[in-house]
């Protein structure tokens, strides 16, 4: 077992590159089914969701190899279909797009339900939705999902009853070899949906306005391959810039697209941090002090869901009470628990969190319950000037390339150690 270890009490200073962004690398990744030739893919992060993804590809047939790092060729061409693990793809969340490249590529699919991060009940009845409107027969049995048709995908109209990034992402896949013409309402507008459709177009898809609420896919009867650079990650970009601010430091952060850190900049200028935006850089320098701010989740362009918690971390150091109302998922705040157990002073109530800045944290021992609010542990962690241990580490590295190197080249007091498995002692009579 791996634990984090951290001494914080140290600003962070200094520069840090952002690695490719997940959530965009593992739609494409699957979409690279539907070629029939190799595509490289660029700025692929190093992280075990990824590595999971690579597994279940090579164990339908892909063949995958490293050109450098973060540069990988995927020649799909001899991928067979409805034969993925069961185990590898209960792992990840990520591993659902795999329905959309089958159907899209076979005109059927069979796939085990995914897994992913425990926010509550997570259901797929929007991507099951949108392959039915495309002429699949959907059954979910045994743990598999399985889609049949009548001779492939066939492009229709589809209004997504909420906005789902992954609904809209696994339709597009589906949609693009399709026969006709798809359009998809109420579609997720987040930037990983636009660089999976630009991904898709270099291939030789058709599909205009993504990014907007409305995604037009002309099917076409085949793709190429490619060579394509993922998106630098928003998420990991915002994490680092949360831990900046939360430990008073300033830090340039580079590889980035400022204009996907928008919303998270705006709340960090109203917490009093200055947020200098540069092409593909933004430098963020903490306030002399952190004020109270209110955060609301939202599909994007609004506050991300996925840097909720590492904002709560933020909070806990503000002066006042700060409020989260969480709208995205029903149940995202187990890594509240942990905070507490450092003396946050975090009220509940439904989905909003009521936090009490102010009051100094404490080193605890505490778990990453989930890839966010690991993180958000770990921001906590920096700012105490004790020692700190977390557990559950495998959570962080599902979504953060090199996490610890990259915090202890901005002067973090990090490190991360393997634990022997605890010695199960025989009960006492
Ligand atoms: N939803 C449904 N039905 C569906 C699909 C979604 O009710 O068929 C609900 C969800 O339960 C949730 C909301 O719609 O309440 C939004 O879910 P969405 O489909 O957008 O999320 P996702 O595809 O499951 C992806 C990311 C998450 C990120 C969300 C929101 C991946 C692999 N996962 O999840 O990333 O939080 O979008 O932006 O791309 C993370 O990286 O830490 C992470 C959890």
């Amino acid at each position: 077992m791996d634990k984090i270890v951290i001494t914080g009490g140290n600003p962070l200073f200094g520069q840090v590159e952002i690695s490719g962004s997940k959530n965009a690398a593992l739609p494409i990744i699957y979409a690279t089914v539907l070629v029939k030739g190799k595509c490289v893919l660029e700025n692929i992060p190093d992280i075990s969701d990824i590595n999971c993804s690579f597994e279940i590809l090579r164990g339908v047939g892909a063949k995958i190899r490293m050109l450098s790092r973060g540069t990988y060729e995927i020649d799909c061409t001899d991928v067979v279909c409805g034969q993925s693990d069961y185990e590898l793809v209960r792992r990840i969340r990520g591993s659902y797009y795999l329905l959309g490249a089958e159907f899209g590529r076979f005109g059927r699919a069979r796939v085990g339900f995914p897994g992913g991060c425990n926010f509550g009940v997570r259901p797929i009845d929007q991507h099951i939705k949108g392959f039915e409107a495309l002429g699949g027969r959907v059954t979910t049995d045994g743990g598999y999902v399985e889609i049949e048709s009548d001779g492939g995908a066939v492009g229709s109209n589809i209004f997504f009853d909420l906005s789902s990034v992954g609904a809209t992402l696994n339709v597009m896949i589906a949609a693009a070899t399709a026969e006709g013409t798809t359009v998809i309402d109420n579609a997720a507008r987040e930037p990983h949906v636009v660089d999976c459709a630009n991904f898709l177009n270099t291939c030789g898809a058709r599909i205009s306005g993504a990014g907007s609420d409305v995604i037009k896919i002309k099917g076409v009867p085949e793709l190429h391959g490619c060579t394509y650079a993922i998106i630098p990650d928003m998420i990991e970009a915002g994490s680092f810039m949360v831990a900046a601010v939360a430990t008073r430091g300033s830090v340039k952060i580079t590889n980035v697209i400022p204009k996907h850190l928008e919303s998270v900049s705006a709340k960090l200028i109203e917490t009093g941090a200055t947020v200098e935006e540069f092409d593909d850089a933004v430098m963020v320098t903490a306030g002399k002090t952190v004020k109270r701010t209110s955060v609301k989740t939202l599909p994007y362009p609004g506050f991300p869901t996925d840097m909720h918690p590492q904002m709560a971390a933020l909070l806990c150091t503000a002066e006042g009470t700060s409020y989260i109302n969480e709208s995205i998922f029903e149940n995202r705040f187990r890594y509240v628990e942990e905070l507490r157990r450092m003396g946050a002073r975090i009220k509940a109530d439904g989905r909003v969190l009521a936090i009490e800045g102010g009051t100094p944290l404490t080193p605890a021992p505490v778990i990453a319950t989930d890839l966010r609010g690991g993180v958000a542990v770990m921001i906590a962690a920096l700012t105490i000037p004790g020692v700190t241990e977390i557990s559950e580490i495998q959570l962080i590295e599902r979504g953060y390339d090199n996490i610890c190197g990259k915090l202890r080249a901005l002067g973090a007091n990090i490190k991360k150690i393997s634990v022997p498995d605890e010695i199960v002692l025989p009960q006492a009579k």
